[in-house]
């Protein structure tokens, strides 16, 4: 057959080859059958040699002419079944937009943890670091580094849950009070000292406004002529923020705590004449915390000179305080994991707060 027909029957037919190719596989196997290296044009290309320069010049050109357009339609066709191939995935996994939405995730922020994230957020930008302690301590951090003399009532059973003695007779205790963090960072740290300590606390009680289980924030600050003036200040300008009011007015009442001399406890004006209370008016105070200046004894304890170093410290009820701010009249569903309770008062995990984005 002359060569001139083979070419022209190879383009006819593999022109409908490639037409009819259904997959970019098979397409593949007729370039390698048509024009791979052992491919029927290819073969024919050897044929060149053994011919004379009139015939070459003419079959030449052919074949030449036939792999190039080949070569083409393969390519289109390639780009053609990419198309088909990612039209088809593009049908199979479309979003189906007609189905109902998912159920609304009924997991929560607990009021507690964001009155946490709240004070955090203030005490922060107030320059006070986050400390932390454990929540079985024992007596010393507990008591007797905070100045709880021997017989102190806060020690005996009816209050403090101990746990079974160990070996040398010493009793743990689930802490009272988050003021041992105090003790820890005293210990482990130099003043200038700003700490916040925000944790669970366990005492024995259990009825509508106390849990077995309850949480504080303890607040702790070490240095070279601080005075109840920075404490009162410090508190104010913190509380203020915290109920979002252009001032809170603080009330300072005489108290006494082991570990602070002189101690106090700060009441906020309030207003309890509607169903809510309202903080930053009326004629009413408010409990909200207990606080003083650091115990000479507590600063000599931690190996803190009194002589150089003075402090004050804070330590408030976060449970209760959460119940203020967001109208909660009740402290015990807190601890009953209802789901419809922290649907209601939860607040949402990704709006975290934050002084400059706002706290609520
Ligand atoms: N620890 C005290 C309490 O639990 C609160 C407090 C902390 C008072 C720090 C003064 C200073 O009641």
């Amino acid at each position: 057959m002359a060569i001139d027909t083979q070419v022209a029957e190879i383009e006819v037919e593999t022109s409908k080859a490639i037409a009819a190719a259904s997959d970019e596989a098979g397409l593949e196997a007729i370039r390698v059958a048509e024009l791979g290296k052992k491919g029927r044009l290819s073969l024919l290309m050897r044929e060149l040699g053994g011919m004379t320069p009139e015939q070459r010049q003419v079959a030449g050109p052919a074949l030449n002419g036939v792999k190039d357009r080949l070569t083409t339609a393969i390519s289109a066709r390639k780009a053609e079944l990419e198309l088909v191939a990612i039209n088809k995935r593009l049908q199979s996994e479309r979003e189906d937009l007609t189905l109902p939405p998912r159920p609304e995730p009924v997991g929560a922020l607990h009021p507690v943890m964001q009155v946490f994230e709240e004070l955090a957020a203030i005490f922060a930008d107030m320059g006070f670091a986050v400390a932390e302690g454990p929540d079985i301590e024992d007596d010393f951090h507990n008591f007797t580094a905070l100045n709880f003399p021997p017989g102190h009532p806060a020690r005996e059973t009816h209050d403090t849950f101990f746990l079974k003695p160990d070996v040398s007779g010493a009793k743990k205790v689930l802490r009272t009070h988050t003021s041992p963090v105090q003790i820890r960072t005293m210990v482990n740290q130099k003043p200038p000292i700003r700490v916040i300590a925000p944790g669970r606390v366990f005492r024995k009680d259990w009825d509508a406004t106390h849990t077995p289980m309850f949480h504080q924030i303890e607040g702790l600050v070490v240095d070279k002529q601080v005075h109840m003036g920075h404490l009162k200040s410090c508190l104010t300008e913190a509380f203020s923020r915290f109920f979002e009011v252009a001032t809170a007015q603080t009330r300072f009442r005489p108290h006494f705590f082991p570990f602070t001399e002189p101690s106090a406890e700060m009441d906020m004006r309030c207003d309890r004449s509607g169903a809510e209370i309202k903080v930053g008016e009326g004629n009413d105070w408010l409990e909200i915390l207990g606080c003083g200046m650091v115990h000479p004894n507590v600063l000599r304890s931690c190996g803190i000179d009194p002589e150089e170093y003075q402090g004050f410290a804070f330590g408030l009820g976060v449970d209760r305080l959460a119940m203020l701010k967001y109208g909660m009249p009740d402290l015990r569903p807190y601890f009953e994991a209802d789901v419809d309770w922290i649907k209601h008062y939860g607040f949402k995990p990704w709006l975290l707060p934050t002084v400059t984005g706002g706290l609520s």
